[in-house]
């Protein structure tokens, strides 16, 4: 059976993704994180690493173990962690991923075919500040300009994937680069079951699990703060999907993926229709604010849903309404 790698296995994405590969039985499911598998994790998992992707040795003895056809690369060290230790995210996001990158291409040249290197980036890669229309949904060559170190390292991956990518190469340019190289640009996201820990739009999700524990919650960023968002769900199927487009319908090998945009107060707002005793108070972190000032308001997708069919089944009351509330509700007993 063929083989797919998942770093950052034991994050809030990786659990996910591994709950449908594993479903769908297609794959050996390999993880590597730098936790402990979760019991379920363990089941899923043909062979699970524990350990760190700056680890040579790890990364030597999981080549030695595997060839994957498919890597998903999730692990990395989210935007306000990144701005706390800003070279220990350089690091992790930056020389952690060239190690998947170059495993992966060595495994290409062991099977002579392109290994598929799922990469996720994300709207950190915009830069907003001086924007005369911020309001606007932002295309993919529009605004890019990081202005944290996150966004700095994701835009490099980026460029490094698109570089050692077959796409768009003659067959002779191919004989030098081995990677089908596909990146998705995420907004916020929002989990029913698990709390993101590190990022900035993290307050989406902090408020209704708060909420729905009965725990205060005092928002990090303005009423006002408005971010583009989508669930789980959706995030698991755009990896899924575009994992499995043709490459000649690809045009590109970044896209945005959308679900809905959002302000803390509308967040704020739905959730307590349904825990309206909740305590949510605002209370603002200056250097968290301005990363999300910075951050675009919208995303346009247009491209993804053109070319590889994207569409995201949950935009906002869907969302909440029939996905996130009920599930929260169940999972606290609330
Ligand atoms: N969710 C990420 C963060 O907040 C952005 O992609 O850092």
């Amino acid at each position: 059976m063929a083989e797919v790698l998942i770093t950052g296995a034991n994050g809030e994405i990786g659990h996910s993704l591994i709950r449908f590969l594993a479903e769908e039985g297609r794959y050996q499911v390999v993880g590597c994180d730098l936790r402990e598998p979760t019991a379920e994790l363990s089941r899923l998992c043909s062979r699970f690493y524990v350990g760190n992707i700056l680890d040579s040795q790890l990364i030597a003895e999981i080549h030695q173990n595997h060839c994957f056809d498919k890597v998903f690369h999730l692990a990395g060290l989210l935007s306000s962690s990144g701005e706390k230790n800003p070279y220990l995210a350089h690091d992790v996001n930056v020389n952690g991923s060239i190690n998947i990158l170059k495993m992966a291409q060595e495994d290409a040249n062991r099977r002579h075919k392109p290994v598929v290197f799922m990469f996720t980036s994300s709207i950190a890669v915009y830069g907003l500040l001086g924007d005369p229309n911020p309001d606007r949904a932002l295309l993919e060559h529009e605004n890019v300009r990081p202005t944290t170190m996150y966004g700095i390292n994701k835009h490099y991956i980026e460029q490094l994937g698109e570089y050692f990518s077959v796409r768009d190469k003659s067959m002779e340019e191919q004989r030098m680069v081995n990677l089908d190289f596909r990146c998705l640009r995420f907004p916020g996201i929002i989990s029913a079951e698990s709390v993101p820990s590190g990022g900035t739009s993290d307050f989406g999700p902090e408020m209704l699990h708060a909420a729905a524990q009965g725990k205060p919650y005092a928002c990090f960023v303005k009423p006002e703060a408005r971010l583009p968002f989508m669930v789980m769900q959706d995030a698991v199927k755009a990896l899924l999907d575009l994992s499995r487009a043709q490459i000649g319908d690809l045009s590109r090998s970044v896209y945005n993926v959308n679900g809905f945009s959002a302000s803390a107060a509308e967040i704020r707002e739905r959730v307590l229709r349904d825990f309206s005793g909740a305590d949510l108070s605002y209370e603002v972190v200056p250097f968290r604010q301005q990363i999300i000032d910075s951050w675009p308001r919208d995303l346009d997708d247009s491209a993804a849903r053109r070319d590889w069919g994207w569409q995201p089944d949950y935009a906002f009351v869907k969302a909440f309404e029939n996905l996130l509330i009920p599930a929260v509700k169940k999972q606290y007993g609330a």
